[in-house]
Order: structure tokens, then sequence, then C-alpha cells
């Protein structure tokens, strides 16, 4: 736990502002949450979450001594020593990341006494830490610190992301405003890395779309081991013991999706296109996990041939397991295809409320697994829920109209489903 106690402001309520905020006060600090959506303060007040995530919940409530709620900017700011930037940052129509709820949090810290810091964990392009120094120097905050430090946690994992990181990053001008930042993160189990502003924004960007980049290239290799007899599933583990490589994101699947990657590959493009440099490997990687996402339509097409008026069930709706999140969820791309295509879709997931909107209200769900395969002429495996491994398949098959299963997460064993009856296809596995 933290050696000394600091007052601190984290602005966003969403996912990274409620870890931050949570985790913070777990480490001894005193913490004010401030968003300007009423419905997910006055759910918060009351002791529940606007989002899913494991433990935090139980973070939250243990640590309630320390860590309020509000919407007033002024209740916020109080006292604080340090304001956290956590707001959401959407691609623009340009596909630069829409800043202006950064610039609306900065721009509302003018006469903030006690601030000594403004630590920005928001994904923002480089360069918008030298920006946001001008902002504050005119708002007459020239003396208090700017640090980027870019979150690496991902959904599901993300309190003890924080809590146990690989490497805390804290981009910082000056020496002191370092030395601050790091020690609120005393009693955190892992590295803190110091240096400059611009590279601790590049190594937010930089991370996510290296591996992203790995996704791409094992679902390429599994394209190819599919058109050359190979099991991806072989190859990507031999592959992955070469202590060089790693084993990790080397899962073939149908695309990567969320609400991180999509975004922080395409503000890293347009980045660079900004700059006049057209970063050829990470458009290629965007291009595959597009070209990923209809490959699987295809691949239920070349199979049953016309999918006009067949019924197909979608297992697993949010972008990976684990989470309620639907964001870039490849699910949707592949709802509309079949929509598209004259395709009934039925759908499963345990987490997921996908919004009343297209292509989600064209859609039926159904509370399991058992009924939304009812009468389909196939089934897709898009989300690897573990619900999926106790399935009674062999009853599912019974189900069926077609007992055809796509399991575009490889989840289940090929021989033991077709023992079942079923035609199965997996990603880059004979
Ligand atoms: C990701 C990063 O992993 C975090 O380090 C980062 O902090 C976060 O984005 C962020 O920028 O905020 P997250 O989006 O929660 O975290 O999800 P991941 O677990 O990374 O999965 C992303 C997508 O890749 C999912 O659709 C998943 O199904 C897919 N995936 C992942 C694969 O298809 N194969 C793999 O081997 C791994």
């Amino acid at each position: 736990v933290a050696k000394v106690e600091r007052r601190v402001a984290v602005f966003g309520a969403g996912y990274i502002g409620l870890v931050t905020g949570a985790c913070l006060a777990e480490l001894g600090h005193r913490v004010a949450v401030r968003d300007v959506d009423p419905e997910k303060v006055r759910l918060l007040r009351a002791g529940d979450l606007p989002i899913y995530e494991p433990g935090l919940g139980d973070m939250i409530a243990r640590n309630k001594e320390r860590l309020t709620f509000t919407l007033d900017l002024r209740e916020a700011l109080d006292d604080a020593e340090i304001a956290y930037v956590c707001v959401d940052t959407p691609p623009s129509a340009s596909g630069d990341a829409d800043l202006s709820r950064v610039w609306s949090v900065v721009t509302s810290l003018e006469g903030a006494t006690h601030l000594r810091t403004v630590v920005m964990k928001s994904t923002v392009p480089v360069g918008t830490g030298a920006r946001l120094r001008s902002v504050l120097d005119a708002a007459g905050l020239g003396h208090v610190g700017y640090v980027a430090n870019p979150e690496f946690t991902a959904e599901g994992t993300a309190v003890r992301d924080f809590m146990r990181p690989d490497r805390v990053v804290i981009g910082s001008a000056d020496e002191d405003t370092a030395r601050l930042v790091s020690e609120l993160h005393d009693g955190v189990d892992g590295p803190v890395v110091v240096m400059d502003v611009r590279s601790a924004e590049m190594v937010k960007l930089a991370s996510n779309a290296l591996l992203a980049t790995k996704i791409s290239f094992i679902n390429e290799i599994a394209t190819l081991c599919e058109k050359t007899g190979a099991d991806v599933q072989e190859v990507a583990h031999a592959v992955g013991l070469d202590h060089r490589l790693g084993p990790h994101f080397l899962r073939p699947g149908i695309g990567w999706g969320g609400s991180c990657f999509p975004k922080d590959s395409e503000a890293l493009r347009q980045l660079a296109n900004n700059t006049g440099y057209h970063l050829q490997l990470l458009s290629a990687v965007i291009e595959v996990n597009n070209l990923q996402k209809r490959r699987a339509v295809q691949k239920l097409k070349d199979e049953l041939g016309s999918l006009v008026g067949a019924r197909v069930a979608l297992l697993g709706l949010t972008f990976k397991p684990g989470t309620d999140d639907m964001r870039e969820a490849p699910s949707a791309v592949l709802a509309g295809r079949l929509l598209a295509e004259g395709a009934e879709v039925h759908c499963w997931d345990p987490m997921a409320r996908p919004a009343e909107t297209d292509p989600w209200t064209a859609t039926v769900r159904h509370a399991s697994p058992e009924l939304a395969v009812e009468g389909a002429d196939a089934a897709i495996i898009v989300t690897e829920w573990p619900q999926l491994t106790e399935v009674d398949w062999a009853r599912a098959a019974s189900l069926m109209r077609r007992p055809v299963l796509f399991d575009g997460r490889n989840l289940l064993d090929p021989a033991e489903m077709r023992a079942l009856g079923f035609t199965y296809l997996g990603v880059g596995r004979p």
C-alpha cells in the first residue's frame, strides 16, 4: 500500500476510470470519480456497476470509505492533487481519435488550486501531451505537471492487470512529476518505466498494434493451413514455444474486435498518414481482420449452398468471453452478412445485451445454446464462452435441421464432433 495517501480525481467512470479509481483507492488513496452521466453515477452510488468486470464490484465495495462518485466537477476537484483523464477517445469521421471529451476535462481544471499533475490514461495520438501542455499553460496551470500513463489492462482481467502489470509506463517532461505518479503506484507489483511523453504515447499504440498483428498473422497462416492440409493449432503451439515469439495472441479465430484494437489500430494508421507515411504492415493487419470476419460467412455459404431461408445460430456475441462488451464485436459483422444473404439469425450469449439497433433487431435471442440451435441449418461458435464446452452436443446435433457446426474459435474437438454426426468446420485445422 502507498506510503503517502494522495487525493485523486478521476474523470470518466467507464472501464478505465472505474478500474483506475478502484485500484487507486485499494492502494490507499482518496479517490473521487466524476462522470457526466447521471444514471451511471446513480448506479455506482447505489453500489451497482454499470459494466461487468470480474473483481471490480468487490474492490469498490471494500473501499467505499475512500472512493466516491459524483456528477459535480467542483466536488471531484475540491482538494485533488492529481487528476486522471479516463474518458473515451472514439474514432472521428476523419479516422483520427476524437479528443473532444479530453479537451473538455482539461479545460475544466482551471482554478483547481491543489492540483499538481494531470495524468492521461485515455488513449491519445502521439503529440497530444504537447498540445495539452499549451492548454494547461493558457489556463493558468503552468505549474501543473503532465504525465502520459497509458493503460494496458484487458477486459475480464482489468483489476489484476492494474495491480500486477507487466509494466507501468510513465511519460513525463520532469522528474518531480514522474516521481509523484510513480509513488502513487507503490503497492503495484510490476516495473515502472519512465520516459518522455511522446514515447509513452507511442508505447500504447505500438503495443496494441503488435498484438493485433500477431492475431492477424496467425489467422493468415490458418487460412494457408486450410489450403495445404496443415493444422494451425499444432503450428501455433510449436511456433509459440520459441521464447522470442511467445505463446500469446496466437489463437486463430474469426478476427479481433473490442473497444481497443479496431480503434487504436485505425488511429495509429491515421497518425502515420497525417505525417505522410503509410504504415503498410498495419494496413494489411486491419485488412486481414476485415476479411477474416467475411470469410466466416463465405465458409458457411460454401457448405450450405445458398443461405436464403437458412436458419443460422450464432453462439456467443461479445467480442471475447468474460465481458458484456459488444463494441466492434465480430458477431455484428457476421449477423449483418448473414441477414444480407437472406438467412434467419438466432443468437445466444450469456452476458451480451445487444443494442436495439441494426443488425440485432432482426435477430432472435435465446436463453440457451440448445434453444438457439434448435431447427438450425448451421451453428457458428463466435465467442469461446466456457459454457459452450459444456453443451450436450449430441443432443444439439439431434435438434438441428442440418448439423453443420462452424467452430470459429477452435474450441471443440473436431474428431469428437464428427463422431456425434456434425459436419465440423474449424479455423485452419483439417
Ligand atoms: C486489449 C489489450 O490486450 C490490452 O493490453 C489493452 O490495454 C486494451 O486492449 C486496451 O487498449 O484498452 P481487450 O480489448 O480487452 O484488451 O481484449 P483482448 O483480450 O486483447 O482481445 C482483443 C481481441 O482479440 C478479441 O476480439 C479476442 O477474441 C481477439 N484475440 C485475442 C484473438 O482472436 N486471438 C488471440 O490469440 C487473442
